[in-house]
């Protein structure tokens, strides 16, 4: 369906779509007048365009003083899947391989072979609240989704290599275009060897910390596992240690470590009946970095 409505977008709509991506950080509504400054093409045929894409679905409009366009969630995908195809780094989409609520996961082809596109639906209010509370007024819901897939992209580089996650390829836009995981979630596997697989998580998030990094959604659904090995994924909420300003951000960051590590610690209690104390683990953890 996303290959089907891809197709169907002319070369006119794509540079409107560059107005509207160059501009979304500065305007919720970009204006016709400042889409047809960026991107070369007449205002009257931008408007054209934005009331196509909008009976599309692809783009929001608001009349106020001006005429201004926005983003959807399905219009700024198709727009990041676009920059991809443009570099020739993703040749070819596949199937889709599941949709929640935060992210739409889509297969495809690329550069280094058969790849996940993960399209990022949401975006998260920052633990740094106080610092970026401007932010949060004006911008449109679109540019936390582009927030969110920078944030997973920029962890994910900084962790491969030295933590078991996927090789990032490549963001653009709301999307992150990683190495596709032959495993399944932990919540779907029953374990041979729970206490083993425990310890070498937590040596994982103490590594993690190390390098500064806290995931911030740990759970028995963003770890997948199979024969070969564990993969820590979805880290569009991942904290950067190097970014934190006070102490009292650094406070939070070791709460959010401690939420995560115990949640982790939680799942194998109940699920193996493996007793682990979260707070010892915690500790230990933390003195590492
Ligand atoms: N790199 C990957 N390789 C294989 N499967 C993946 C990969 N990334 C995500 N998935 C699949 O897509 C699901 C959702 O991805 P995830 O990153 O956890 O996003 P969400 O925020 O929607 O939970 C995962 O639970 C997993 O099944
Ligand atoms: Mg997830």
């Amino acid at each position: 369906m996303l290959a089907e409505k891809f197709r169907k977008i002319r070369g006119l709509s794509w540079r409107v779509m560059d107005g509207i991506f160059k501009n979304m950080w500065d305007y919720k509504f970009v204006p016709v007048e400042i889409i047809a400054r960026d991107s070369g093409v007449e205002e009257h045929k931008v408007e054209k365009v934005l009331k196509s894409l909008s009976d599309e679905k692809l783009i929001e409009l608001k009349q106020t003083e001006y005429l201004g366009g926005a983003f959807t969630f399905l219009g700024l995908s198709l727009y990041s899947l676009n920059r991809f195809v443009r570099r020739n780094v993703v040749t070819m989409l596949g199937e889709k391989m599941g949709e929640g609520k935060e992210s739409m996961i889509y297969n495809c082809m690329s550069e280094w072979g058969e790849a996940v596109l993960k399209f990022h639906k949401v975006g998260y209010p920052s633990f740094k609240k106080v610092r970026e509370k401007r932010d949060y007024g004006d911008l449109h819901y679109t540019v936390l989704m582009v927030r969110s897939a920078k944030n997973e992209f920029n962890a994910l580089k900084k962790l491969y290599g030295k933590v078991s996650v996927p090789k990032p390829y490549g963001w653009e836009g709301n999307a992150v275009l990683m190495e596709l995981i032959d495993a399944k979630e932990l919540y779907k596997v029953k374990l041979e060897n729970p206490k083993d697989v425990l310890n070498y998580i937590i040596e994982e998030v103490r590594e993690m910390w190390r390098l500064g990094i806290v995931h911030g959604d740990l759970s028995q659904f963003n770890i997948l596992v199979s024969q070969d090995g564990i993969w820590f994924i979805d880290f569009p909420q991942a904290i950067n240690l190097n970014e934190i300003e006070s102490d009292e951000e650094l406070k939070m960051a070791e709460e959010i470590l401690k939420r995560d590590l115990t949640n982790l610690v939680n799942y194998f209690k109940k699920t193996y009946r493996l007793y682990v104390d979260a707070s010892v683990v915690v500790d230990e953890v933390l003195k590492s970095h």
